[in-house]
């Protein structure tokens, strides 16, 4: 490693969500680090790094940004500004940085590039077609003998872009609604029309320099809004780490039959990748299965590993930017569970209300093993000249607890949730429970 990285340096952090305030939490705690700017950021984060107002999709400032301060490690946390190739820009500038260029980017912006790359080099996946024109899709679907098939916007849809279809009808009207409608704008201009999967869903987290990889601990996300998987998708509604159902053996087939062929892939096709990809899959009964790349850490899952990882993450951000990952040691993760519960505003995953005072939060992260990360709040003056924080988003916390099992967890993030409040809130109770539920269930 270069002389420079022996005094403490800047991190920049780009973002706003419950991942950025986890990543800003987490780098904020190395003692490589002498300060945390984080752009734009949100109230919460505010606590633990200094908030630079610059919206993580102004490139040009955010560049104009980075020169100012000069951090010697820049994290992206969104995947819209590396899409956008922030981290090209960025690192023609001359900086250090965890994220992925645009090319790489692409496996997350365009499902149909990453499906063309998928077939290439032979990852499993669900068969597809791609379209570009609603009648011919329509008429390809008028062929479908199998149902459901799932439809989905090529672009980035903030996980909102998948219809999976029951029937003809089902998929019609979802392709009216991305490719006459406009409902996902420009991510609808193509769509994807795929095999419907069926198994149980996992995902893989994978930090890489594009040679060496280090795979992060398994964490489950519950992505519908209601409680026993029920309702439209969010981004994310809970999480857990350790997964206890994830098998040691399941784990390690995933990495070779999935994740390493995913890194050669980028190799082979001469695509730089420097940052973290995050594998969402099918294990169907024929193995598992890639339903969708995406190019950044998950929100919430994020907020759960950051709480698990005991080693400092600067020098494994650090390498990873710098291409020099296969010199970090392996890093070391607390055995105890962790559970974190999203407190959602009404409205969710639509149109979610905004601008509610929220009160409790230090009462909350005064739970004793319980952590608040703050996704969609702001910091406002009131009428009376007080600060105070104000709902301004659809997820607005992540609130963590950690604890030696699971029930141990729940009781500590729940007993946090149950501290705070704002009109609206709502979360789903039932994070954590999934085998207890399947269990239940199995035996009702
Ligand atoms: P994506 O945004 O591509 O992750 O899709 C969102 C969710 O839709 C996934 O988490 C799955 O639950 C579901 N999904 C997407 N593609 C398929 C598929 N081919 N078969 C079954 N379910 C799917
Ligand atoms: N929690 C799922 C995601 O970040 O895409």
């Amino acid at each position: 490693m270069s002389s420079e990285s022996a005094s403490p340096f800047k991190v920049l952090v780009i973002g706003s969500g419950g991942r950025e305030h986890a990543l800003c939490w987490k780098i904020a705690q190395s003692d490589l680090v002498s300060e945390v700017i984080c752009a734009p950021g949100n109230a919460g984060i505010g606590e633990v790094a200094r908030i630079a107002p610059v919206s993580a999709s102004d490139l040009d400032a955010q560049i104009a940004l980075a020169k100012e301060e000069e951090p010697g490690l820049v994290v992206v946390g969104p995947e819209d500004p590396l899409a956008a190739g922030l981290a090209d820009r960025l690192r023609a500038e001359g900086f250090d940085v965890f994220g992925p260029g645009a090319a790489g980017a692409l496996l997350e912006a365009s499902k149909s590039e990453a499906k063309e790359l998928m077939e290439r080099h032979r990852i499993p996946t669900a068969a597809s077609r791609t379209f570009e024109r609603s009648g011919i899709a329509k008429g390809y679907l008028d062929g479908c003998t199998a149902w459901p098939q799932v439809v989905k916007a090529d672009g980035l849809a903030a996980g909102k872009g998948v219809y999976i279809c029951a029937d003809l009808k089902e998929a019609k009207a979802a392709v009216d609604a991305i490719m006459e409608e406009g409902r996902h704008g420009k991510a609808g201009v193509k769509i994807v029309v795929e095999e419907f999967l069926v198994g149980e869903e996992a995902s893989i987290f994978a930090i890489t320099d594009g040679d060496a990889v280090l795979v992060l601990e398994p964490v489950q996300d519950h992505k519908q809004v209601g409680e026993g998987d029920v309702g439209p998708n969010t981004g994310g509604m809970g999480v857990y780490s350790p997964v206890p159902e994830l098998s040691k053996r399941i784990y390690k087939q995933i990495e070779q039959r999935v994740l390493l062929p995913s890194i050669h892939m980028l190799r082979r096709e001469g695509i730089e990748f420097r940052g973290v990809l995050f594998i969402g899959l099918m294990l169907t009964e024929g193995g598992p299965r890639v339903i969708e790349y995406n190019v950044r850490f998950g929100d919430p899952e994020c907020q759960a590993l950051v709480r698990r990882l005991q080693s400092d993450l600067v020098p494994i951000l650090q390498a990873t930017a710098r291409g020099e990952l296969g010199g970090i040691d392996t890093p070391t993760w607390d055995p105890r569970t962790v559970v974190g519960v999203v407190a959602a505003a009404e409205g969710y995953p639509q149109g979610p209300r905004k601008g509610d005072r929220i009160d409790g939060l230090e009462e909350a992260d005064g739970v004793e093993g319980a952590v608040v990360f703050h996704a969609g709040t702001r910091r406002v003056r009131a009428l009376d000249g007080e600060d105070e924080v104000v709902t301004a988003g659809g997820r607005v916390l992540t609130v963590t607890g950690l604890a030696k099992d699971s029930e141990g967890a729940r009781r500590i993030a729940y007993a946090a949730y149950d501290k705070i409040r704002y009109a609206g809130k709502f979360c789903r109770r039932d994070i954590g429970r999934r085998r207890e539920a399947r269990r239940e269930k199995a035996e009702a």
